[in-house]
């Protein structure tokens, strides 16, 4: 049974039920999951453990590290199961974030590439189990991973024992996509040899000793589908001011026609901005990503990107059947990393990165907020944002000028919350219009968000906020009192707007 997928012959007697394999698991452990936004999660075991905590009614809570977000609402079963006590280093579920912010699961919002490096520096304690979805088991025990890398490799690597599910709905065609390199320990480590996205600088699949896998389990669910909505007015609009920039840079020398490879962050406005690239007039390109989602591949049908390196390929359900049924027309343009190496900042300051993510709400000085909304409350998390600002050669962040009907301003005074400083913001942007912020100063930097960048409804109450903040001086002028007075409103009348009688529902 399953030879072609489990080719270990000493391995096949270890295959199991999804419950068997979970009582591995004990109250108090520390486990790492795949799973990287949706794609490649370990799909069976973490849902049969929740049944357990559910059945045995006695505690049994885990701290729980992934690459980034699961699928199949296996946070929320597992947060209704109370079975996290602590999860890292991102999620994107309802029911865990509202678990998070009651203060039930203590949440650690990390860097993406930085959560293996701390295990491995011993900082987070020691993983007890690794949950590792995968096409097959070689031979000689490697693992091949799915449809993400993420922490993965590290995580089997790291923990004392190792469950596979080894997932029958994932093709075979995934064998060899995958090119896993573990960084050496510090202080001696080497550097890490990649010069183009295309380098394959490791091996195929997840080297471990075949003894450490202690159960198998069988599991034939595919990834679930990514949640990102079509393009719109707007993020056609931030796609059109977004060219045009980077043209006016080719145009100046700063970059060259054919653009430094580009970063594209999670979420909706991130993939419809990437989306409008496939009309833009650059060479073609390469992607050096975290996350392919349907826009890498509308670039690559249209020839407009020429290679994408990622650490998952996360896809609608639409774009996942035609992908996959073609992977080879994909397969020599295509190459998946563990995450540590996709978001390694060795890599991303030497190919002199464009990076493109989204914030929540950013301020007046460049300041950007994507993790908490009104300073208090849980999103997502920071995931590989931050490791792509701080490197990359051009750090851009898109978001639309308005959220909720207008009713909240995305540019604001101050931020409540701050995840990337004005030190690592380049340029904002909305659909309104781009703020080149390098090399100005605080200043220059507000006079230009607030008349390139805000919404109309908002503008004059951001320059008179402005104004006062300047009669009191200072090298980043605020008014103190005002500062937070927007999210206070927001918080008492529904609106940041001064006048409810102001039609923000007009946007809508
Ligand atoms: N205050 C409150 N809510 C806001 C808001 C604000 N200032 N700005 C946006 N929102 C809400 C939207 O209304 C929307 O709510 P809904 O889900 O109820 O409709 C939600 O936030 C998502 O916003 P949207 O405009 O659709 O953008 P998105 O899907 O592109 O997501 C982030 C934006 C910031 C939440 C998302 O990109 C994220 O989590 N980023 C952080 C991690 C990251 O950048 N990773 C990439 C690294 S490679």
């Amino acid at each position: 049974m399953y030879e072609d997928r489990i080719r270990c012959a000493a391995l096949r007697g270890k295959v199991t039920s999804a419950a068997d394999a979970a009582l591995l698991i004990h109250d108090g452990m520390r486990v790492g999951a795949s799973g990287f936004t949706r794609a490649g999660d370990a799909k069976a075991v973490p849902v049969a453990l929740a049944e357990r905590a559910r059945q045995e009614g006695k505690p049994l809570r885990i701290t729980l590290m992934t690459g980034a977000s699961l699928g199949h609402d296996v946070d929320r079963t597992l947060t209704e199961a109370g079975v996290l006590a602590r999860r890292l280093p991102f999620q994107v579920d309802r029911t865990l974030r509202e678990a998070i912010n009651r203060g039930e699961v203590m949440f650690v919002d990390q860097h993406l590439s930085e959560t293996v490096e701390m295990l491995r520096a011993n900082q987070l304690g020691k993983l007890d189990v690794a949950i590792i979805e995968a096409v097959a088991i070689t031979e000689t025990g490697g693992i091949v991973p799915t449809t993400s890398v993420g922490n993965s490799a590290s995580f089997a690597i790291l923990a004392d024992k190792v469950i596979v599910e080894i997932n029958l709905a994932q093709p075979l065609a995934l064998e060899g996509l995958h090119d896993i390199w573990i960084p050496g320990h510090r202080p001696h480590r080497e550097p890490l040899p990649i010069v183009s996205p295309r380098d394959r600088v490791g091996v195929p699949v997840i080297p471990i000793a075949p003894e450490k896998i202690a159960a198998i389990v069988i599991t034939d669910k595919p990834d679930s589908a990514s949640t990102v909505l079509p393009a719109d007015v707007e993020t056609a609009q931030i796609a059109g001011h977004l060219i045009e920039f980077l043209q006016h840079e080719v145009s100046r020398g700063r970059m060259p026609a054919r653009l430094p490879p580009l970063q594209a962050g999670i979420g909706t406005i991130a993939n419809a901005v990437l989306a409008g690239f496939v009309e833009s007039p650059f060479e073609p390109f390469q992607i050096y990503s975290e996350v392919l989602q349907d826009s890498t591949f509308d670039l690559l049908d249209a020839g407009k990107v020429t290679f994408a390196s990622g650490a998952s390929i996360t896809l609608s359900a639409a774009r996942h059947a035609q992908v996959f049924a073609e992977l080879e027309r994909y397969r020599d343009r295509l190459v998946l990393r563990p995450q540590e190496v996709s978001n390694h900042p060795e890599v991303i300051r030497r190919l002199g990165l464009i990076a493109l993510n989204t914030a929540l709400e950013l301020d007046i000085y460049g300041n950007v907020n994507s993790t908490h909304v009104g300073g208090t409350h849980m999103m997502n998390g920071i995931g590989g944002s931050g490791d792509f600002a701080r490197n990359a050669s051009c750090a851009i962040f898109a978001t639309k000028s308005v959220a909720k009907g207008g009713r909240i301003s995305s540019i604001v005074p101050m931020v409540p919350h701050c995840d990337h400083n004005e030190h690592d913001v380049d340029v904002v942007v909305t659909e309104q219009g781009l703020a080149d912020l390098r090399g100005l100063a605080p200043r220059e930097r507000a006079s230009l968000i607030i008349e390139k960048c805000v919404h109309p409804l908002y503008r004059d109450m951001l320059r008179d906020y402005y104004r006062d903040a300047l009669r009191r001086g200072g090298h980043t002028p605020h008014c103190l009192e005002r500062a937070f007075a927007w999210h206070s409103r927001l918080d008492a009348t529904g609106s940041m707007l001064e006048q409810v009688s102001q039609p923000a529902e007009c946007l809508t």
